[in-house]
């Protein structure tokens, strides 16, 4: 993924915070500059710069698997596959919940429950393991200002009230989702983007924008010409972020239509 940071493909730390020094931070603004370029700004040869180039590209493009490697490395997996929901009948539907390390879609009418299911879904992924929980933090894109602190409270009290039985256990799971309000498609897209180092620092176990749909309404008109063209370059590029994201950490996503 080329908005991979540089930090994390190998580079010593005295090159990454050189290279920053010239707003070269990711693997994107790396590989758009030239040998010559890279040479100035690194000091190192023609030979040195080619093998960070090659390393850098490595780090960041999509490598070929075998179907075999994605099975055997699943099942390797140390953390969990799914984040249970808790309804039994969803349960058995999804499989075991929703899918950690990839994205999941919630589609349905206005006034459904899925702002309601993402905010329970919170709840959840802060919960210990021996819970269910992953024991994690959370990072909730509210596109409609729909979330609020008040309800997640009122639904962890509500489903567990014998372990959400003292104030401090309540402030500790407000303190533990991350909430970033974005009104516009380019903001999404600007928090997708930055949010690796959050993910890593916070320990982030659970990701969710709620919702794709209210910007992409908000934006593009399906009536004007070409809309329909940059609308689809958009959506494609939410997802193929959010789908790195959650293969990268294996963190289940929910995104809501
Ligand atoms: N704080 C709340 N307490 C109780 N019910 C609520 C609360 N907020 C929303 N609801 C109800 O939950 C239902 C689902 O709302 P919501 O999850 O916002 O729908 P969606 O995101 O699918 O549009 C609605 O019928 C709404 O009245
Ligand atoms: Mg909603």
């Amino acid at each position: 993924m080329s908005n991979k940071k540089l930090r994390r493909v190998g580079l010593s730390q005295e090159l990454c915070d050189r290279l920053s020094r010239h707003q070269i931070v990711n693997c994107q603004d790396f590989l758009g500059l030239s040998p010559l370029e890279l040479m100035k700004v690194t000091g190192l040869s023609y030979g040195g710069v080619q093998e960070l180039l090659y390393m850098v590209s490595r780090a960041c493009a999509p490598q070929m698997q075998t179907a075999y490697d994605i099975k055997m490395r699943r099942s390797a997996e140390l953390s969990p596959a799914f984040l249970s929901t808790t309804l039994s009948a969803l349960d058995k539907a999804l499989h075991g919940g929703v899918a950690c390390g990839s994205l999941t879609e919630i589609t349905g009418p206005p006034g459904c429950g899925k702002t309601q299911f993402c905010i329970m879904m919170s709840v959840l992924a802060t919960l210990p393991t021996n819970m269910g929980g992953l024991e994690g933090t959370v990072v909730y894109i509210d596109t409609e200002s729909a979330f609020t602190a008040e309800r997640l409270v009122e639904i962890a009290e509500s489903r567990f009230p014998l372990y959400f039985n003292t104030e401090e256990k309540l402030l500790l799971i407000s303190s533990k989702v991350h909430l970033h309000r974005e009104l516009s498609c380019e903001a999404v897209l600007q928090r997708l983007e930055s949010l690796e180092e959050e993910i890593i620092s916070k320990g982030v176990k659970l990701v969710i924008v709620d919702s794709i749909a209210s910007v992409v309404r908000k934006e593009f008109d399906p009536q004007l010409q070409g809309n329909i063209k940059e609308r689809n370059k958009f959506l494609a590029k939410q997802a193929s972020l959010l789908k790195y994201l959650a293969e990268e950490f294996s963190l289940p996503v929910p995104d809501q239509i």
